[in-house]
């Protein structure tokens, strides 16, 4: 059956559709800007930061990324962001980084990124990295100094030192704060807690075990 599309809604429609793809496949928004400095403290919210009247150099400045981070924890390794958080300059521009380190045997733990893509590039040791697929396929590999792998938006991804030497890397995100969430903590360390029956039946296995995950990712009471 063949019909017409010059009636208003139709047109509706076919913009609705070209708009709803244009917004699935965009990273950050575009600017309208030369720069706008975040206003990390404007009670005002807007899609990002509002914009801050008096900026310096060190709005688009940080020094954060020169050392190692302490990676003396449970995981070994720690991720050390330098996203609109830490330079406000950043606000708009759709990029970040981070630096990460990993002690001997350290993993950053399977995560995702839900606003970015995430470029590695190693500045020493050897990691084993890889992702998953929505087909639940894995792109896995060793890699080191030197080397670069993606991590496609939104994909689960982690990277273990399996070396006997610490590693670190700098990650490139197409994003001003890409913002992550952590499998695990996700499910097993949220606040309230997820319902034990979605996670015994989502996992397929006791309240026992259940509860033994969460005793390992339950917040820290102060
Ligand atoms: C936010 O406000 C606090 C104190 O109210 C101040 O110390 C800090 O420098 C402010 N930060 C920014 C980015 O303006
Ligand atoms: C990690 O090491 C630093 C200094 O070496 C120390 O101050 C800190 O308490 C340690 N953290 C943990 C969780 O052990
Ligand atoms: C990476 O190296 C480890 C040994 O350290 C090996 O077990 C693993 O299969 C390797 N992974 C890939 C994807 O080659």
């Amino acid at each position: 059956m063949e019909t017409s599309c010059f009636s208003l809604s139709c047109f509706s429609l076919t913009l609705f559709l070209s708009l709803f793809t244009t917004t699935v496949l965009a990273g950050d928004p575009d600017m309208l800007q030369d720069v706008c400095v975040a206003d990390l403290n404007s009670s005002v919210k807007v899609n990002g930061f509002p914009c801050k009247a008096d900026i310096t150099a060190n709005d688009f400045y940080f020094k954060g990324l020169a050392n190692a981070g302490a990676t003396n924890n449970t995981m070994g390794s720690v991720v050390t962001g330098a996203n609109v958080e830490k330079v406000p300059g950043l606000n708009t521009l759709g990029v970040s980084l981070s630096r990460i380190d990993y002690a001997p045997g350290g993993l950053n733990p399977p995560h995702t990124h839900p606003r970015a893509t995430e470029m590695i590039f190693v500045l020493e040791g050897e990691l084993e990295v890889g992702f998953i697929t929505t087909s639940n396929k894995l792109f896995t590999k060793n890699i080191t100094k030197g080397d670069i792998f993606v991590f496609p938006r939104g994909l689960v991804h982690f990277q273990k030192n399996n070396g006997v030497e610490p590693a670190a890397v700098i990650a490139a995100f197409n994003s001003q704060l890409p913002g992550t969430q952590s499998i695990a903590v996700t499910l097993f360390g949220s606040t309230p807690e997820v319902p034990e029956s979605v996670l015994t039946k989502a996992f397929q296995v006791g309240t026992k075990e259940v509860d033994k995950i969460k005793s390992r990712f339950a917040p820290k009471k102060n």
